[in-house]
Formats: C-alpha cells, structure tokens, sequence
C-alpha cells in the first residue's frame, strides 16, 4: 500500500501534457516560418492572402508582423491580426494572449477562436488542409494574436539578456506592443479594446490590463478604449484554483452532497494542504477521487478518450510542487 500522500492536487479543468506537434502542424509551422522569415528582412507587417493548405483567397484580412519593445527594442514581438469578417472599423479590437506561459499563439488561432481550423478528415500527415472555422471569434471582432513572452512561438530578442523575462516585465512589454500597434494602426484607436487569454495568461492578461487603465488615468497616448476583459479558463491563484476544483466538482453534480459535506468538515475546506494524520480526510478525498476518476477534466461532457491521459487522471496522487513553468499547459 503506498503511503497517503501528504499534499494532493485536485485538477479539474485544463492543465494539458506539452503538446508535440504533429507533422501536419509542423509543416504549417515552416511556412509561416518562411512568411516570417520575408517579414524579417523586409517590411515589419505582411499580408497573407494565400496560406498553403487552404483553397483559394483567405476570405478575410491577414496580417502578420513584429514590433520591438522594451531596452532599444530588443525584445521583437511577434502577432498575427485578423480582422472582423463584419464591421472591422467599428467592431471591437481584442489583443488576445495564449498561455503557457509560452505556446505559440497558433494554438489560439487554429485551435480555439480563429478563423482557421485543420481539415483533419481532408488532411495527410505530409499534406495539412484548412478549413474555415464557423464559430470564430474574428467573425464579429478584431483580433490580434500576439506571441508572449519574448520567445514564444516567433517573438524573440536580440540580445540573451533580452530573453529574461518573468510575469511583470512581460506584462509591461505586451501593454507597450499594443500602445504601438496602435500608432501603426490608427483606425484601430476608437474601436472597443477587450484585452483577453487563456490558461496562465490568467496571470498576465490582469497585469496588462492594469498597466492599460494606469496609462488612461495619466493620459498617455494613444488613448486607448477600453471596456473590458476576459479570462478563459484562467490560472489565478494556484491554492484557490486546485481548492476550489472539489466545490465546483459538487455543484456540477459529480459528487454526492453527502460526500462534499463529509469531506468539507473533516478537512475544514482545505483539499490542498491537507495533515498526513487527518485519515477521515484522506479517506473522503480518495472516495472523491473515485469519483472522478473517469471524468474528462478539461470537458466534463465529453468522454476520458485519450490514453496518454490515463495516470494524469488520479487527482490524489498529483502534486502540485512542480508547477507551470515546469509542466507547461495551454
Ligand atoms: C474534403 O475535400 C473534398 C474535395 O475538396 C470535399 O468535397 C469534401 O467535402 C471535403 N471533406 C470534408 C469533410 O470537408
Ligand atoms: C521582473 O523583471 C524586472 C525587470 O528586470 C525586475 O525589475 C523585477 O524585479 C522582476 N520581478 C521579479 C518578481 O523577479
């Protein structure tokens, strides 16, 4: 019998094993290597209107670019904007983060809320397909993708010292890329601006959004629009977040009031941090674990499909010392 274990992590939602990329997206990933590649040493800004993979004109603007930051702007970050399939002029601007800390926003892109998605059942291992994603977000608003921190998907430094980052100083730097794609961009300027990310950009996207209102207050120019923000599927607070999995797990249904209420008065609402000795707890939180065990944690309506998830799963047995930085995630 293995001991039970003195701290235990409690995951339902998110928190993704590193994904390799499949040759498909590799190929994907080359050829806008290759357009970056052009941008680099030629304009700062480039427009796609053909991508490999999708038949015919791209049916919307496409625009990809970099803009330097920071100490003499050795930090050059890198974006993607797609802009609204509506009413581009009027339609809101959202500066959308992708988490990590580190994916490409790519992810964000082909995965989540742009407007291109693979063909998967149209696709070779050598050959991808893109198909047209019905529920972009870039259908109604404006979205520049920007890839953060400094070395993520194509930003970069030019120096290594440049490559330091931490949450703060990236933070700063994301509010200075956006205040000067605006000067780049000055029919953008008016437009509703909504700053937003996903997953540890939980962390980042309110520091941003911080520094945005600071700058509004001390009137610093471009004047920036703002009206809000939003965090999907957020990192906020890695206690309250892991804690906060065994109520959520209760109000979805997925434990018995009377387990959630045993559990909640024998470890006096702490799941996390619990005492080695407090065996009624223990044995509360391992019932809990049987029950959801075989629940898909990122989307508790779909089925526990992917055996490489298989041993993730035992939410008892995970620790949470090693975090993020160490186990990136989406
Ligand atoms: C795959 O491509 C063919 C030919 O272009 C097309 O007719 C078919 O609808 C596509 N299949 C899917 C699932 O999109
Ligand atoms: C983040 O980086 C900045 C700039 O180098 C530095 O001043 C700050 O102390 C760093 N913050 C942390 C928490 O390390």
């Amino acid at each position: 019998m293995a001991p039970p274990p003195q701290s235990v992590s409690l995951s339902l939602r998110r928190r993704k094993p590193v994904m390799l990329l499949s040759p498909a997206e590799l190929l994907l990933m080359m050829l806008l290597l290759i357009l970056v590649f052009f941008n680099t040493f030629g304009l700062s800004q480039n427009l796609i209107e053909y991508l490999p993979g999708f038949p015919g004109k791209l049916p919307f603007k496409f625009e990809t670019g970099y803009i330097g930051v920071g100490e003499n702007e050795e930090v050059q970050l890198f974006y993607y904007f797609i802009e609204s399939e509506s009413n581009p002029e009027t339609d809101p601007l959202v500066l959308w983060h992708t988490g990590g800390p580190g994916c490409s926003c790519l992810f964000g892109i082909r995965n989540n809320i742009g407007p291109l998605i693979f063909d998967y059942s149209n696709s070779s291992a050598s050959e991808p397909t893109l198909m047209l994603n019905k529920y972009a977000w870039t259908k109604v608003v404006n979205i520049i993708f920007l890839d953060q921190p400094v070395g993520a998907g194509f930003s970069y430094a030019k120096t290594s010292k440049a490559y330091y980052s931490n949450d703060t100083l990236s933070a700063t730097l994301n509010y200075e890329f956006l205040k000067k794609w605006l000067i780049n961009h000055p029919t953008y300027v008016d437009n509703p601006l909504y700053i937003g990310g996903d997953s540890y950009t939980g962390i980042i996207v309110p520091l941003v959004v911080n520094e945005v209102y600071n700058g509004i207050e001390a009137g610093r120019k471009p004047l920036l629009n703002m009206k809000g923000y939003i965090l999907a599927n957020p990192l906020t607070d890695q206690y309250s977040d892991n804690n906060g999995q065994i109520l959520y797990a209760h109000r979805l249904g997925l434990l018995s009031d009377r387990l959630y209420q045993s559990a909640k008065e024998n470890c006096h609402g702490n799941y996390i941090n619990v005492d080695s000795k407090n065996v009624l707890c223990l044995s509360d939180l391992e019932k809990i674990n049987q029950c959801l065990a075989k629940i898909n944690f990122d989307q508790i309506l779909e089925p526990q499909c992917e055996p490489s998830r298989k041993g993730k799963q035992d939410v008892l047995s995970r620790q949470i010392s090693s975090y993020d930085r160490e186990n990136p995630m989406d």
